[in-house]
């Protein structure tokens, strides 16, 4: 079966573009179809200036958000990354593959560095080599396949790179991943700022609907999208992409297509208050659900704990035979030693 691997960072509250744009694949395709890990990666929240408390509960949030999404962990592995040492024994070892140019050169770290400097912050060492653990997260696991989204594939290329690099110099140890695009998902955009993804990091409310937000303030958030001048209603991602995303989310919650949907309706005004409505019944079976997992929390405990077990089975065969091919001498087995005694 295909190994897939994915990540979600505890830095924010989980979306609706997470949901459409990410989880709902995971749980409704691929899970089903590949031996598939989802793995909530704590260490990566530390990249940015974080507090402590709430990338803790941010993590504990997403991992029953995943499993309110439909992740079954009777068919695929959901684990919290800093569970399993094997990611950061990896990173150290693919440090020593990785140049300092690679890094340097990669979109998200320039973009994110700018920010923080701009914030009046420091750009911590973990954020420029951030990309190499994210390959050592897919490496580790012989992943052949990465589910992400476009802002991802440069770090999965960098994956790539690395293994290629690494077999060469050291002799075979990694499957070279690919990233795959979502083929049944949305591309969901600020609400406010329908040209920029909705993400969860840029933590500011209006234009992002998350996946716990009440009824009442999904409405709101839909209801006050930006829209485009103009009246009437045609799919255009380039000249009307505030009309556009309604459009596609609205697809996306009906399992309909958004230029066919344009055809349907006369004013913003209704199209607004259909995806109002459809969005808030997405989110109802995974909010009840959610809300069941948190009066539950030693299941959810239990589903970590039995997912790093797994995960940790899978990824030391290839750590430890990447730490052989380096160079590092394999330390010795008590046994041996006490024999040798
Ligand atoms: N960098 C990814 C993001 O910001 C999260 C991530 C970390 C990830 N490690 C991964 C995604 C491994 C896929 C595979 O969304």
């Amino acid at each position: 079966m295909t190994r897939v691997f994915s990540g979600v960072k505890p830095t924010g509250h989980l979306t609706l573009g997470n949901y459409l744009g990410a989880m709902r694949q995971w749980a409704g395709v691929d899970q089903h179809r590949a031996d598939a890990l989802f793995c909530i990666v704590d260490l990566h929240a530390l990249t940015v200036a974080h507090d402590p408390a709430r990338v803790r509960r941010l993590s504990r949030q997403s991992a029953s958000l995943l499993l309110a999404a439909g992740l079954d962990p009777e068919l695929c592995t959901v684990f919290v990354q800093s569970h399993v040492d094997e990611h950061a024994r990896l990173s150290y070892l693919l440090e020593c593959v990785a140049t300092d140019g690679e890094m340097r050169r990669m979109i998200q770290y320039k973009e994110k560095a700018v920010r923080e400097r701009e914030r009046g912050g420091s750009v911590r060492l973990s954020l420029l080599t951030y990309p190499v653990l994210m390959a050592a997260d897919i490496l580790a696991y012989g992943t052949e396949e990465v589910p992400v989204g476009d802002d991802q594939a440069q770090h999965v290329e960098l994956a790539r790179d690395l293994a290629v690099r690494f077999n060469q110099r050291y002799g075979h140890t990694f499957v070279v991943p690919r990233a795959t695009l979502p083929t049944v998902a949305a591309r969901v955009m600020n609400l406010q700022e329908p040209t920029s993804k909705m993400g969860k990091s840029d933590d500011t409310g209006p234009g992002i609907v998350y996946l716990l937000d009440e009824p009442e303030v999904v409405r709101k958030k839909v209801m006050r999208a930006v829209t485009d001048s103009g009246r009437d209603v045609v799919y255009d991602r380039q000249e009307r992409p505030g009309l556009a995303n309604l459009l596609e989310i609205l697809a996306a919650c009906t399992g309909g297509n958004p230029a066919a949907l344009s055809g349907v309706y006369e004013s913003y005004g209704s199209l607004k208050k259909d995806t109002a409505e459809a969005v808030v019944e997405v989110l109802r079976p995974l909010q009840k659900k959610h809300k069941e997992l948190c009066a539950d929390p030693g299941y959810v405990e239990g589903v970590l704990r039995e997912g790093a077990e797994r995960a940790r089975e899978m990824a030391r065969p290839t750590v430890d035979a990447a730490y052989r091919a380096i160079g590092l001498l394999p330390p010795v087995p008590e046994t041996v030693v006490s024999a040798v005694r």
